[in-house]
């Protein structure tokens, strides 16, 4: 048994935070962002919208490209670092606004490779025959947790939802899930404070924001990002050559760019969204794959790579026969 794509969907908050509106908030230009990001624009959520709700739409509209109604779904997995309150969790929450209830609701945290695992998790479910139609999400409001005064940061985020609805399938469907992390870099990407430590360690003044060594976390993404692509890839016995679409996390063009290059995937074979968005963490990979469903370049068939990088780290990548 095999879990395959049915539907896709994505939201995005109404407003737009432009690279020139952010040049009036920070010493920053729209010319720096783009040639060193390549973002042009990010999406705020309204102060009261949360993350699940953005996840809801997101999800409607999956559920709609897939032909199903939410009481058809058995399982709801949704990854996100921005999660409406302590608890119930995002899924809870989720469940709740779908109108539906009984099914497992699972919350990852993970986050930019947030998606990366809580497809991974569906998969297990529908592969073991736990479930036969699962709602999978990926969902922030990172502007919460974003420093509006830090130049270094504050360009590099937005908020989005993306869903997919896996369904079970006698024919693949996704082939193989790779999750990976490593703790020892807790310190080059992270929040300071939480729940539990409410104050900031000895040494840090930072408050509920993102933390982030850029440059360190970059090296380090490229080298994770074309591992475990070339790792997957070897697991199942796919050549290189056999990838249609590349759909990476959306952080930054030049991660993309190596990265595409590292696995020899010329750029016009890589669905590129950051430029939309910004870095969305959790919801970027199935926003850009629906995006690529939706405007026709990915094709039922055709063969599709999707890679996740994020705080802890963490790392992961599915590869799928849409
Ligand atoms: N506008 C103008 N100048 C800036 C800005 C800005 N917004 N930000 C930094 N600068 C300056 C710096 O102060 C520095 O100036 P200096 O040379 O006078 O000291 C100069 O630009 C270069 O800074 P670098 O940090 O070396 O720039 P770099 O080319 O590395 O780009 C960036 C920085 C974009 C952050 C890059 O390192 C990056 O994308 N890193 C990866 C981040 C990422 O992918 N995170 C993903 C995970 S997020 C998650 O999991 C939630």
């Amino acid at each position: 048994m095999y879990s395959r794509i049915a539907g896709t969907g994505r939201y995005l908050p109404e407003k737009v935070l432009t690279n020139f509106d952010l040049e009036r908030m920070v010493d920053t230009s729209d010319e720096w962002i783009r040639t060193r990001t390549g973002i042009e624009r990010r999406h705020i959520a309204a102060e009261d919208q949360t993350t699940s709700d953005l996840a809801l739409e997101a999800s409607r509209r999956a559920l709609e490209a897939a032909g199903i109604e939410a009481s058809d779904i058995d399982l709801i997995v949704v990854g996100t670092t921005t999660p409406d309150q302590l608890f119930p969790n995002v899924a809870c929450l989720l469940q709740d606004k779908l109108g539906i209830g009984g099914m497992p609701a699972i919350a990852v945290e993970a986050a930019c490779s947030g998606f990366l695992y809580a497809l991974s998790t569906a998969d297990k479910f529908v592969r073991l025959g736990e479930a036969r139609r699962a709602l999978v999400v990926g969902a922030e409001t990172l502007s919460r947790i974003t420093d509006w005064k830090s130049r270094d940061t504050c360009v590099l985020f937005g908020d989005g939802a993306g869903a997919v609805v896996l369904e079970a399938s006698e024919t693949p469907g996704i082939l193989a899930t790779r999750l990976g992390a490593d703790g020892h870099f807790k310190d080059i990407l992270y929040v300071p404070t939480g729940v539990s430590r409410r104050k900031p360690p000895p040494g840090e003044t930072a408050d509920q924001t993102i933390q982030m060594r850029g440059n360190e976390v970059f090296k380090v993404a490229v080298k994770k990002l074309g591992g475990i692509a070339e790792d997957i890839l070897e697991r199942t016995g796919t050549p290189k050559s056999e990838l249609d679409w590349l759909i990476p996390h959306q952080a930054n063009i030049r991660i993309i760019q190596a990265t595409a290059k590292r696995l020899e995937i010329p750029m016009d074979r890589v669905v590129l969204t950051v430029q939309d968005h910004g870095n969305t963490s959790a919801a970027s990979v199935p926003m850009a794959l629906d995006v690529a469903i939706r405007d026709g370049r990915v094709q039922r068939g055709q063969m599709v790579l999707l890679e996740g990088f994020g705080g802890g780290l963490t790392w992961g990548a599915a590869l799928l026969r849409y």
